[in-house]
């Protein structure tokens, strides 16, 4: 579907919104405001996790926002051992724009002093801007597309993760033109990583998948989170045990693992989620908030090392 790129509020009226999808050179301006943070600063950095929502990347969404995990943060510091809380090394995989990390470290340093620190953690970290004259294209980091425009006339390209909703005629046209798109330049990429987080020495960030064990990161972290990414709807069974296994591998002994997911209820956002220590070669539950995870038993019956 066609629809107008829109640098500000999307309207509310369902009709009108399918109609308009967020201009992602908003994120460069936001960016370069924040560097010197004015009276409105705060709305500002609002306004760039709302652009995310509105993209869609490798089948998932960039949904994020501040203070959206509040019972996470609550469970990781009621449930992180006394022993790894001095000098804590908390990861949060999935993490989008990584202002929940900045929410966490908060929380965390709060609860367990200053040397508490944090390595944000996902896939896509970036959406690279290529050009052929006054056509647009944004890619993701392993090329898909994600968007073309023309002005302030876009088209939302991105993969969808389930096939029954696969790519309209318009894009699968706009997708064959392989010599234009073969001849477009790129040029800056533009970062998904919010400027807040980016500030904050203490977070690093680095891009990782989450079903790729990187084995720089085991043994590491005393907390680990992952919200909003490893849902039934993103992976099936046998994805979902290679992540716990990558988890698992990437904690401490007596580490805390929160693994949730938010659900939309009535305007508000409700937080499901559970809680498990590392207990040698397994993840033993300890603790459930709202509905619990919904991938509860999946962690429970890993078959651990
Ligand atoms: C809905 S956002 C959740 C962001 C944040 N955790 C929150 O709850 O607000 C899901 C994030 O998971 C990331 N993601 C998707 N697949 C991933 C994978 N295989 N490995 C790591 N991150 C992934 C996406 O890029 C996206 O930023």
């Amino acid at each position: 579907m066609i629809q107008f790129v829109v640098p500000g509020l999307i309207p509310k009226f369902p009709v009108l919104r399918a109609r308009c999808i967020f201009d992602p050179e908003v994120l460069v301006d936001i960016s370069r405001q924040l560097e010197f943070p004015g009276p409105h600063g705060c709305e500002q950095a609002d306004r760039f996790s709302l652009i995310l929502h509105d993209v869609r990347i490798g089948g998932t969404w960039k949904r994020t926002n501040r203070g959206r995990l509040r019972s996470t943060e609550e469970m990781l510091c009621a449930h992180v051992a006394p022993a790894l809380r001095n000098g804590l090394t908390f990861l949060d995989m999935g993490a989008s724009d990584g202002i929940t990390t900045v929410d966490a470290l908060r929380v965390l340093r709060h609860a367990f002093g200053e040397c508490v620190t944090a390595l944000l953690a996902d896939i896509n970290l970036s959406l690279l801007r290529y050009r052929w004259g006054p056509i647009i294209e944004y890619r993701g980091g392993d090329g898909e597309a994600i968007m073309v425009r023309l002005g302030r006339v876009g088209v939302r390209l991105a993969r969808q993760r389930h096939e029954q909703h696969a790519n309209n005629w318009f894009n699968q046209q706009y997708l064959r033109m392989k010599r234009l798109r073969r001849s477009m330049h790129a040029e800056a990429p533009i970062s998904l990583v919010h400027p807040l987080a980016r500030r904050e020495p203490g977070i690093a960030v680095i891009k990782l998948n989450c079903l790729t064990h990187a084995a720089c990161l085991n043994g590491r972290f005393g907390a680990i989170r992952a919200s909003n990414v490893l849902n039934l709807d993103y992976f099936d069974s046998a994805q979902l045990y290679k992540a716990v296994g990558n988890l698992h591998l990437y904690m401490r002994d007596g580490g805390c693992l929160v693994v949730s997911r938010n659900q939309d209820e009535r305007g508000r956002e409700l937080e499901n989620g559970s809680v498990w220590v590392k207990d040698g070669g397994r993840f033993r539950w300890v603790a459930d908030f709202g509905g619990a995870s919904e991938i509860k038993s999946i962690v429970d019956r890993w078959p651990g090392r």
